[in-house]
C-alpha cells in the first residue's frame, strides 16, 4: 500500500478521504508548521506527499522522500512552494487545488478593495484606540469604486470572479493574461484585455491575481508604481513575491499611489515594517481561502488526488 505523508495540519474531511479510500496516512496533527529538519525526517520513504503552501519542495526535500516518490498534492492553487521542475525532473506528479477557493478569495479580494477605498480598517482602528470622533461632512473621507477602473492581473478563474463582483459594484474592468478570456465572459464583463502599461495607468484599482513564477516575481515594482494614477490603489491576494515590497513602501511614501490592500506578503510571514504604522494600507494575514467550507473542500481535492494517483489513476488537478 502506498505511503502517504501529510505534511501539515489538515482538515479532517481530507484526512476521511484518505481513509475510506483505505489508506492510513502518516499526518501531522499539531497546529503549528513542523520545523524542516522534522519535515525532512517526516517525508522519508513516502510515495505521495499531500503539503501545504508553507513547505518548500525542493531538491533538497525530494532527496530526503526518495525515489519511490510519485506524487506531491499541494493543498492550494498556487504552489510556489514547489520546485515544478525539479520534480518533473524526477517524475514526480504535482497536484493543486484550483477552482474550490475561487469564490473565497475573490470576497477578500472585493473586502480589501472596499476596505482600502473605504478607510474601513483605519476607522476601526479610530473607534478601537477610543480616539474620540464625531461625524463630519469632511471626517474620513475615502474613494467611491463606483464607476472607477478595476484592472484585473491574471484573469484565471479568481481574477474573473473578482472581476464580476466589482462590476456588481459599478466598476468597469481591463485586465492584463497571457491569454484572452472565453467572449462570453468577456462581453458579460464588457472587460477589455490592455497591456501591463495601460493597465497600470488606467486602472483605479490594480487587483492581482496571477500566479508566481519567476516571470512575475516583482512584476509589480518601482517603476510600475511610476505608472500608476497617485489615486490609485493597489491589492494583492495572490502572491507576495509578485510585488516588490520595499518599492511599494516607497511608492506609498512618495505618494505615487494612493493605497495598497494586501493579503500576501514578499517574504511571509514577515511583513515590511515600512507598512505596519501606515494608515493607507490594509493588512490581513493570508485569509483568500479561509473559510472552514473551503478549506475542507481543498483538502479533500488534494486527497481526492493522493488517492487516484496511488490507484493508479490519473489526477484531478494536475499542474502543468
Ligand atoms: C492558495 O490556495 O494558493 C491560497 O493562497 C491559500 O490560501
Amino acid at each position: 500500500m502506498s505511503k502517504i505523508v501529510v505534511t501539515g495540519k489538515i482538515p479532517n474531511a481530507g484526512l476521511e478521504v484518505l481513509h475510506k479510500a483505505g489508506f492510513n496516512p502518516q499526518a501531522w496533527s499539531q497546529d503549528t508548521a513542523m520545523t524542516r529538519q522534522e519535515l525532512l525526517k517526516q517525508v522519508q520513504g513516502a510515495d505521495i506527499l499531500v503539503t501545504l503552501l508553507t513547505e518548500k519542495v525542493d531538491n533538497e526535500l525530494l532527496d530526503a522522500a526518495g525515489s519511490q516518490l510519485k506524487a506531491v498534492c499541494n493543498v492550494a492553487v498556487g504552489y510556489n512552494n514547489i520546485d515544478v521542475a525539479a520534480c518533473k525532473t524526477r517524475g514526480v506528479t504535482v497536484t493543486n487545488t484550483p477552482g474550490v477557493l475561487t469564490d473565497a478569495t475573490a470576497d477578500i479580494a472585493l473586502a480589501l478593495i472596499l476596505m482600502v477605498t473605504r478607510r474601513l480598517a483605519e476607522g476601526e482602528r479610530v473607534i478601537r484606540s477610543k480616539t474620540p470622533w464625531q461625524w463630519g461632512m469632511h471626517y474620513m473621507l475615502g474613494t467611491g469604486v463606483t464607476n472607477r477602473v478595476l484592472g484585473v492581473i491574471g484573469m484565471g478563474a479568481i481574477g474573473i470572479a473578482t472581476a464580476r463582483r466589482a462590476k456588481a459594484c459599478g466598476m468597469s474592468v481591463i485586465y492584463y493574461s497571457r491569454s484572452e478570456i472565453d467572449s462570453k465572459i468577456a462581453n458579460e464583463l464588457g472587460a477589455k484585455k490592455v497591456s501591463l502599461d495601460e493597465l497600470l495607468s488606467e486602472s483605479d484599482v490594480v487587483s492581482i491575481h496571477c500566479p508566481s513564477n519567476e516571470s512575475t516575481h516583482h512584476l509589480i515594482g518601482a517603476s510600475q508604481f511610476k505608472k500608476m494614477k497617485p489615486t490609485a490603489y493597489l491589492v494583492n491576494t495572490a502572491r507576495g513575491p509578485i510585488v516588490d515590497e520595499q518599492a511599494l513602501v516607497d511608492a506609498l511614501k512618495a505618494r505615487e499611489i494612493a493605497g495598497a490592500g494586501l493579503d500576501v506578503f514578499e517574504f511571509e510571514p514577515k511583513i515590511n515594517e515600512g507598512l505596519l504604522d501606515r494608515d493607507d494600507v490594509v493588512l490581513i494575514p493570508h485569509l483568500g481561502s479561509a473559510t472552514t467550507e473551503t478549506r475542507d473542500a481543498m483538502a479533500m481535492l488534494a486527497a481526492n488526488n493522493a488517492v487516484a494517483i496511488a490507484n493508479g489513476k490519473s489526477p484531478l488537478t494536475p499542474v502543468g
